[in-house]
């Protein structure tokens, strides 16, 4: 061989070299969809820190632009966005087509309020579907490992056994928003059935409350909250007179509801556990189902005393009827995500109420900064 074609070889070589070592580094990318959502953006803040690259796909109807300031002053990375409504079948393959790189999918966008889901079944159907529908289209056409799905523990409505494992029998739906979830994990399971190459896991959540540690992000609903933690926290600061309880009389240790509250940082961690489950084939089965829980139930007065407690802030309540739809108690059986995932909640109540208290703080002494400029 003459020394120019051992060259010319050489170069070759070092090219491919180069090109293989560029590949090993590309990083992961991950789609979240409802990324600027509370649960979506704590998540994105988990999978940046851990090198993932994200891409967030968000139609704001529910969150606000400004939360990819906060994911952005926490990690210092912005996420590439896109604002769509997933539910478009046009732009959703577009959306595909342009992003092809995409290894798997965190799809956490979808409408979550029970009362409103029995005022208006049909938006529900069609929004929490069609876009799920729409996804796994994608994902079939794009070779995409899999996807992780934002599920409920609203699928168990009142077991009969506590905690809750994750055989515990599906009961019949409560509301349109939970047949949604319902409905959702039959059509990944008949998906996932015909799809063996893609692997998808629900994670159930119990009841996500809190706020990142830096209070740069947080629960922001828009209007009068539905959900127990984000009414109190704005009770103490003013904006709402008074928390009403709903029901002193279940059968329960002081006579108000059970539920297994979660830090949504440990939620968040959950999820970047099963997303590289998923990318690294480590899934037993193709189609996997954990709770995601503390494993211990609180009740309504337990939150406020420990609210009071963590915060120093006296909170103004009263005790009124039940809330029609309401379960008695549930929390979660959490030995199997424990031990499968090897993940485990970590952060305790006090702690996570205070993380919401200074969330709320911080983001509505930013509002009226903003308001007198
Ligand atoms: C509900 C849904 C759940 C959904 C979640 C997120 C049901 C059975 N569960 O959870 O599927 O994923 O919302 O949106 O519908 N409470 C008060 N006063 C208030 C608000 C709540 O006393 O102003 C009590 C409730 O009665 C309940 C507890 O606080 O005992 C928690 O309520 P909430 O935060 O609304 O969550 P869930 O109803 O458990």
């Amino acid at each position: 061989m003459s020394k120019s074609v051992a060259k010319i070889k050489n170069i070759k070589l070092i090219n491919i070299r180069q090109i293989l070592k560029y590949k090993h580094m590309k990083k992961t990318k991950i789609l979240v969809t409802g990324g600027t959502g509370y649960i979506g953006s704590h998540t994105v803040v988990e999978l940046q820190n851990k090198g993932f690259e994200v891409v967030i796909v968000d139609n704001l109807s529910n969150s606000h632009i400004e939360v990819l300031d906060g994911i952005t002053e926490i990690t210092g990375i912005r996420p590439t966005f896109e604002q769509f409504d997933l539910c478009d079948s046009e732009k959703t393959k577009n959306f595909f087509t342009k992003h092809n790189d995409i290894d798997a999918i965190i799809h956490f966008a979808a409408f979550k309020a029970v009362g409103e889901s029995v005022e208006k079944p049909l938006m529900y159907y069609r929004n929490n579907l069609d876009s799920l529908i729409n996804i796994l289209e994608n994902i079939q056409l794009s070779g995409i490992k899999g996807l992780v799905f934002s599920s409920s523990c609203t699928v168990y409505g009142q077991p009969d056994e506590l905690p809750v494992t994750e055989i515990a029998p599906i009961q019949k739906a409560m509301s349109p928003y939970g047949n949604t979830k319902q409905i959702a994990e039959e059509i990944i399971t008949d998906f996932i059935n015909v799809n063996p190459n893609s692997k998808a896991i629900a994670l159930r959540y119990f009841n996500p409350i809190g706020a990142h540690k830096s209070a740069k992000i947080g629960e922001l609903p828009i209007g009068v909250p539905n959900n127990l933690v984000p009414f109190i926290t704005q009770t103490a600061i003013g904006l709402r007179e008074q928390l009403s309880v709903f029901g002193n009389d279940y059968n329960t240790v002081d006579g108000t509801c059970i539920r297994d509250y979660i830090n949504v940082v440990d939620l968040a961690k959950a999820h970047v556990v099963a997303v590289e489950r998923i990318i690294e084939n480590k899934t037993k089965f193709n189609f996997e189902v954990f709770n995601l829980g503390t494993g211990n139930g609180s009740s309504v007065f337990e939150i406020i005393n420990s609210f009071e407690k963590a915060t120093n802030q006296k909170l103004n309540y009263k005790v009124v009827a039940r809330r029609a739809g309401d379960i008695e108690k549930v929390f979660a059986d959490t030995r199997f995500a424990n031990e499968e995932l090897g993940w485990k909640a970590e952060i305790s109540l006090d702690e996570t109420l205070l993380s919401a208290w200074n969330w709320e703080k911080y983001y509505r002494a930013k509002k009226s900064l903003l308001n007198k400029e």
